[in-house]
């Protein structure tokens, strides 16, 4: 039965009088449809795995355990609330590169930062991005994540053009403001602080697309990413009234908007707003209405939750470490007072955001210790050789970027938060906050600038204290402290 006709049958049904009966016949039905897809998909995984094997069978596979049949290992996987136990249980039993079977896909986990590179930048031709249907077609199927070739290397020649420092100089006494806004909403009251940073860094990111004369649109545009992101990890069930019915609505919602602006800057002929949006209006071969929007919904989705996640950490560890936050506190104290002139405080620059090296390292000291991204994605285009082993076509391979950066082999007692390791460059390879090669973050010169803006002002004018005993971890998808890190901010002074 086809899944059209099945919903056919739905509606029939359901106007019969037997609604029961009927509806237990449905989910009968609903279940041997999903049993025989999921069968489907094994046998074609298996089969098409072993053929592209079938000319390099001499070389092994890597060690590990495939698990059940289709479902593989993935229960093991998430019957801990931390899959980083997962990860390292595997890679202590296995070594640096293991297989497993997750989520009804076969993967090679690599944790050496030699195979990590070897994926991500030396052969990365021969591993492509990957990402599950329903997650390219919410965040739009031409967006940078999910290409190679010459239409990225385009794309990323653009983005990168908005991005970095050339780009964003301009544009730190906004961000300035926008953090200063931020602060001034949460004093002397009890905040989740990881919802005001993702409200933080929405507002630095559309900011950063949109330019600083842009405000039309900002607030229907929000309210259309925040349904979209309710229903980026539903189930993929596009029905009326599901969550994801609802995000992809929001999605073409958001396309309308970001096409009425596109229109309305070529009416205006507004040539100096700044931003991404700028720098794709000004491509030389001109990018569609389509590729825009989805690239600039996808450049949302990937600045937001990161950078939000890392500075809850960055508050939470500076709170668990008097002495980090002093010598940060005295390094900002420094700045702000060279910049009093006339008793009024002049805005940061850029320049000054450069004499943060002390907060710097607290930004990378916590982006390794917290490991937002536990690992990254990718799947072999063609049979490839690996430290020895076959990767066979069609496997996915994951860099284990938090396995790396827990290694006592490059970070000497790995679970301690010591910015100081940081005044000594880290060996090749071993530290990849923001991933490696062609696929690396564009977006890192922007999230380190905008988080030390927020650091300067929370670290010179407030203070902070944890609200309950409440700590732990969890996953959203990016690591974060439990709940959020409820806190409660107030001004210093
Ligand atoms: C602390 C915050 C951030 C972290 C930790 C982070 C991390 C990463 C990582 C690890 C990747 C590579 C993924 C892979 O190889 O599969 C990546 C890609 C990307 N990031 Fe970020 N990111 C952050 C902030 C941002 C910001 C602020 C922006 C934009 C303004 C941004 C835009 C992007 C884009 C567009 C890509 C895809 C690049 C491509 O496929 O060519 N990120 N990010």
């Amino acid at each position: 039965m086809s899944p059209s006709a099945y919903t056919s049958s739905i509606t029939a049904i359901l106007s019969s009088s037997l609604l029961l009966p009927s509806v237990l016949m449905i989910a009968c039905l609903l279940f041997l449809y999903l049993a025989y897809r999921l069968a489907l998909r094994a046998f074609s995984s298996s089969a098409s795995a072993a053929a592209a094997t079938a000319p390099a069978r001499k070389l092994p596979l890597p060690p590990g355990s495939m698990g059940w049949p289709y479902i593989g290992e993935t229960f093991q996987l998430y019957s801990n609330s931390n899959p980083n136990i997962f990860f390292a249980l595997k890679q202590k039993r296995y070594g640096s590169i293991f297989k497993t079977h997750i989520l009804g896909c076969p993967c090679v986990m690599v944790s050496s930062p030699e195979a990590a590179r070897l994926v991500l930048v030396t052969r990365a031709h021969l591993f492509k991005p990957t990402f599950p249907a329903s997650k390219e077609c919410m965040l739009g199927p031409q967006a940078i994540f999910f290409q190679q070739g010459e239409y990225h290397a385009r794309l990323r020649r653009l983005v990168l053009r908005a991005f970095m420092p050339d780009g964003i100089r301009g544009f730190v006494p906004n961000i300035e403001s926008v953090a200063l806004c931020a602060l001034r909403s949460w004093d002397g009251r009890m905040v989740n602080t990881f919802q005001e940073m993702k409200t933080y860094a929405l507002n630095v990111a559309l900011l950063s697309i949109f330019g600083k004369d842009e405000i039309s649109y900002m607030e229907e545009l929000k309210q259309c990413y925040y349904t979209l992101e309710k229903g980026y990890n539903s189930m993929p069930i596009n029905l009326p009234g599901t969550l994801f019915h609802k995000a992809m609505k929001a999605r073409k919602q958001l396309g309308q908007i970001v096409a009425k602006i596109i229109s309305s800057r070529r009416e205006k002929k507004v040539g100096d707003a700044g931003g991404l949006l700028r720098s794709f209006m000004e491509a030389k071969e001109a990018l569609t209405e389509e590729q825009i929007s989805d690239n600039i919904i996808g450049v949302i989705f990937a600045a937001r939750d990161t950078t939000a996640s890392v500075l809850t950490w960055i508050v939470k560890f500076l709170g668990e470490n008097p002495a980090v936050l002093q010598a940060v506190t005295e390094e900002q104290e420094e700045i702000m007072n060279s910049k009093v002139v006339d008793e009024e405080e002049k805005s940061l620059s850029w320049a000054d955001t450069k004499r943060m090296p002390m907060t710097s390292r607290v930004i990378q000291e916590t982006m390794r210790v917290a490991s937002i991204l536990s690992f990254t994605f990718r799947e072999a285009v063609q049979d490839v050789e690996l430290e020895g082993y076959l990767i066979p076509k069609g496997w996915k391979v994951m860099p284990l970027f938090r396995n790396i950066h827990h290694s006592p082999d490059n970070f000497p007692n790995p679970e301690k938060f010591d910015p100081s390791r940081f005044e000594v460059s880290p060996k090749p390879n071993t530290f990849m906050p923001f991933g490696n090669g062609s696929h690396s973050c564009p977006g890192n010169e922007l999230a380190k600038l905008e988080m030390l803006v927020l650091l300067h002002h929370l670290t010179t004018k407030y203070r902070w204290s944890v609200s309950g005993l409440q700590s732990g971890i969890q996953f959203g998808p990016f690591a974060l402290p439990l709940n959020g890190l409820p806190m409660t901010f107030s001004r210093k002074i």
